[in-house]
């Protein structure tokens, strides 16, 4: 079976099974577990940053970065594609009482300037901006990657108007390896940042927030208001400290099949559009004159699972769940597909 739904699925390799099996533990609500510390500073080093803090999930890293820089009546500005919006229950809501000015821009992005229009003046009709998010890679944009200088813009404006700036990395080390970026020029322009571990670097569960010393200290308390403390969470960090030191590089290949697929669909004449494809997402959409579930029956009945994300608009996810001979199989089903 070819598994395109999501980089979720991927499974743990055997050197990453081996490095959990080994790995040592120890009760990390009391800050005792070596493997966690040795992930939250290894992370912390990475980016250049003081302090890391193991979660669950990209979702919690995200919502308590979002709690930690804001508070009730405050307002967060992000792309209307975003992540932090659509898909997490509505948790800016929930878990910070916070408004949310939504942008829109190709593929998830937004300019500097659109920012700037979006932050409110100082009046008590307003709620107060007080956080710019961003997502890279960007999942509803197809996987599409930042410009670093768009990036420093959206730094320098939240700067100058002492708002914060948190990065949903979910996939930045898919953009860091597309662009040939260093982590440590991210840890720079960002007051926190989110990575998954459990993605496409292969980790079975747990995402990072990074950030400085004080801001990962509240962290930690809102982790365990959320009930997010871990007790021996070793064996889980230890798959994302060896996913971190051995699976990065290898992202490039989950990209280069993305990109070569793509060309594949781009010249059926049932595919209408496909987004421009920069890492391991590939976001197309049909003609009117088929449905995109006809589509992703066609891809079940040949052992294929792909989603569909409405509008008549499907996602393929590269992954290293996926061998060379599944994408070749994929080419010839796509081939086979008939309107
Ligand atoms: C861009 C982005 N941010 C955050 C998340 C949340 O991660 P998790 O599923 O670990 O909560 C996802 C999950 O797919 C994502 O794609």
């Amino acid at each position: 079976m070819i598994e395109l739904r999501s980089d979720t699925f991927t499974l743990p390799t055997e050197g990453m099974r081996e490095a959990m099996f080994t790995a040592p533990i120890g009760d990390d609500v009391f800050g005792e577990d070596e493997s966690v510390n040795a992930l939250e500073t290894y992370c912390a080093n990475l980016f250049g940053m003081e302090a890391a803090l193991f979660c669950s999930s990209g979702t919690q890293t995200n919502q308590i970065a979002i709690k930690m820089h804001t508070k009730p009546g405050d307002e967060v500005i992000c792309h209307e594609l975003s992540h932090i919006y659509l898909y997490e229950g509505g948790g800016i809501a929930f878990n910070s009482g916070a408004s949310v000015r939504l942008l829109q821009g190709d593929y998830g992005r937004f300019t500097a300037n659109q920012a700037k229009l979006a932050i409110n003046k100082d009046d008590v009709h307003f709620p107060s901006s007080k956080l710019i998010s961003i997502e890279n890679t960007i999942n509803r944009g197809g996987g599409a990657c930042w410009e670093f200088s768009e990036i420093v813009g959206l730094s320098d404006l939240a700067k100058s108007h002492q708002l914060k700036f948190h990065l949903d990395g979910a996939r930045i080390f898919n953009a860091l390896v597309a662009k040939g970026e260093s982590a440590s020029s991210y840890g720079k322009v960002f007051d926190s940042i989110s990575i998954c571990l459990s993605k496409g670097l292969g980790a079975p569960v747990g995402s990072v927030l990074i950030g400085s010393g004080a801001d990962i200290k509240a962290a930690r308390r809102i982790r365990k208001v959320m009930g997010g403390g871990m007790r021996q969470a070793g064996f889980l960090a230890a798959a994302g400290s060896f996913a971190l030191k051995n699976q990065v590089e290898r992202l490039k290949i989950d990209h280069e099949r993305a990109r070569f697929i793509s060309e594949v669909l781009l010249t059926q004449s049932w595919v209408k559009e496909v987004y421009p494809v920069e890492t391991n997402i590939i976001i197309f959409k049909l003609i009117d004159a088929i449905k995109a579930e006809d589509f992703t029956m066609h891809l079940n009945e040949n052992n294929i699972k792909a989603s569909s994300i409405g509008n008549n608009a499907i996602r393929f996810v590269f992954h290293l769940g996926q061998n060379e001979q599944q994408i070749n199989q994929l080419e010839e089903v796509i081939h086979k597909f008939r309107v």
